[in-house]
């Protein structure tokens, strides 16, 4: 008999007469499965050997948290990833994904982001005044992917780049981030996508956003200026041994940020305003909530702490739609998790999506209620809920998230009314949970 047994298996036949759908929208599926065989169930593929997917809090924590040094990130995390964005915090491993956490975490520490939120308002306030106000409804995720851009933009540069350069970076990284998914989505064509002279032409797109970061750090380096932005925590950040950064490493980390932190930002956001806009009894209180803030005269810092009731609204939204929707590990050595022995190089999904639509552990939980968020509610719920991720890494951005969202709704409907006239909230789960096609009414509020 094999010492290693699986949580329920869906037969692979299942898997694979239905592989295309899958390959679109795998969340229905994800869904059926784990009503039929369980919060955690196995498909054991020709290819991969054993694929074990869960919604269970207990699981995920065990692969994230409480073992997670018997779980490396899997390859399409790692290698694919930084075949195209470079060998930054997100996509590296082992021992220098340590030494890089160790030496960029105090730049993301709570005390140090606060000194950027005057940057991160300053950003989201220019963009939110562009906002035109038009008869027709816009198109919201295309705003939200400006600002959040905007926002990592100038919290990283501050005053040190030109508006042409950083538009060709958010041009080069969002054509490389589709790229990526094109190839993740259909591995078989990758020879189509060589011989079409594609992989070259994002290869080149990569070299040419180096060029340009590269260009940014040299002019600091020598400008000997300070701008109290990541850029300047970056270029001073000390290893153990005294040393700093060299610029090859700068731009890994630098692409990354970018990478992790805009698009995440984008569909957060977009789903939040949303989620407000098709609830006008909750948006009131989040404009009751906000116009009490402003009467007081506060600096953005302080209006942050004030500003609760929205802060719950934001992570109520990022429970239903967590744009990280899906994590994923492979054991690098024999592991027990609950009753199952898991052979070393299983691969391990965990649904965060699922996870935060679990009957086992919320009440009604397609339904919007911030609520569940209030300082009474929170220890109970806290255990289940992982849109930053869990462990050692844990969203190193989840702060700089938090104040930049929160920031951003309040400027957004203190200064517009904001409409929907659709109720549905299409997703599409590529690498991040994309929100489709959303449509708000921007009207100016009468002052
Ligand atoms: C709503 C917004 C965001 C969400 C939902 C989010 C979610 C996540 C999650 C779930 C992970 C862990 C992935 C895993 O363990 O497999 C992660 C990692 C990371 N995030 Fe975020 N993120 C957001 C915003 C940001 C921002 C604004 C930044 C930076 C400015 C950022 C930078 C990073 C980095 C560098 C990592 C890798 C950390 C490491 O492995 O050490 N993220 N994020």
């Amino acid at each position: 008999m094999s010492k290693y047994n699986y949580p329920n298996t869906i037969p692979f036949y299942k898997f694979l007469s239905k592989a295309s759908s899958i390959a679109k929208n795998p969340i229905p599926f994800h869904n059926k499965w784990f009503n039929e065989a369980g919060d955690t169930f196995s498909i054991k593929s020709p290819f991969y050997g054993y694929i074990v997917l869960t919604r269970d809090a207990d699981i995920t924590k065990h692969m994230l948290q409480k073992n997670h040094k018997a779980y490396n990130k899997s390859k399409i995390q790692t290698t694919y990833l930084s075949k195209y964005v470079g060998y930054g915090l997100l996509t590296s491993s082992g021992d220098y994904w340590l030494k890089q956490r160790r030496l960029i975490q105090p730049a993301f520490h709570k005390e140090k982001i606060r000194n950027l939120v005057s940057i991160i308002n300053k950003a989201i306030e220019t963009q939110v005044n562009a906002i035109e106000t038009k008869k027709e409804a816009v198109d919201l995720y295309s705003l939200m992917n400006e600002l959040a851009f905007e926002v990592v933009a100038k919290s990283l540069f501050n005053f040190s780049a030109e508006e042409d350069t950083l538009k060709r970076l958010q041009f080069i990284i969002e054509k490389l981030q589709l790229f990526i998914i094109k190839e993740l989505r259909l591995p078989y064509k990758k020879l189509w996508y060589s011989l079409k002279g594609e992989i070259r032409y994002h290869m080149k797109l990569v070299k040419e956003s180096r060029a340009i970061i590269n260009n940014i750090v040299e002019k600091r380096r020598v400008s000997k200026e300070n701008h109290d932005d990541l850029l300047d925590m970056l270029l001073h950040a000390q290893y153990e041994n005294g040393s700093t950064m060299t610029n090859d490493q700068l731009i890994d980390e630098i692409l990354i940020l970018f990478v992790a932190g805009h698009e995440t930002t984008a569909n957060a956001l977009t789903f939040t305003l949303k989620l407000l806009a098709k609830n006008k009894v909750i948006l009131n209180k989040v404009e009751e909530e906000v116009k009490h803030v402003n009467s007081q005269n506060l600096s953005p810092l302080q209006q942050i702490s004030k500003l609760n009731y929205t802060k719950c609204c934001i992570e109520e939204s990022l429970r239903l739609y967590p744009p990280a929707w899906i994590t994923d590990r492979v054991n690098i050595v024999d592991d027990k998790i609950k009753e199952y022995n898991l052979k070393k190089g299983t691969i391990l999904g965990a649904s965060i999506y699922e996870l935060h639509r679990n009957k086992k552990y919320w009440d009604n939980p397609d339904d919007f209620k911030p609520e569940r968020f209030f300082e009474d509610n929170r220890k109970q719920i806290m255990p289940y809920y992982m849109p930053f991720g869990a462990g050692p890494r844990l969203c190193i951005g989840n702060n700089f998230a938090m104040y930049e969202m929160i920031l951003a709704v309040k400027s957004i409907v203190e200064k517009f009314d904001i409409t929907s006239n659709s109720d549905a909230i299409k997703i599409n789960p590529l690498i991040t949970l994309k929100p489709v096609d959303v449509k708000i009414n921007f009207t100016l509020k009468e002052s």
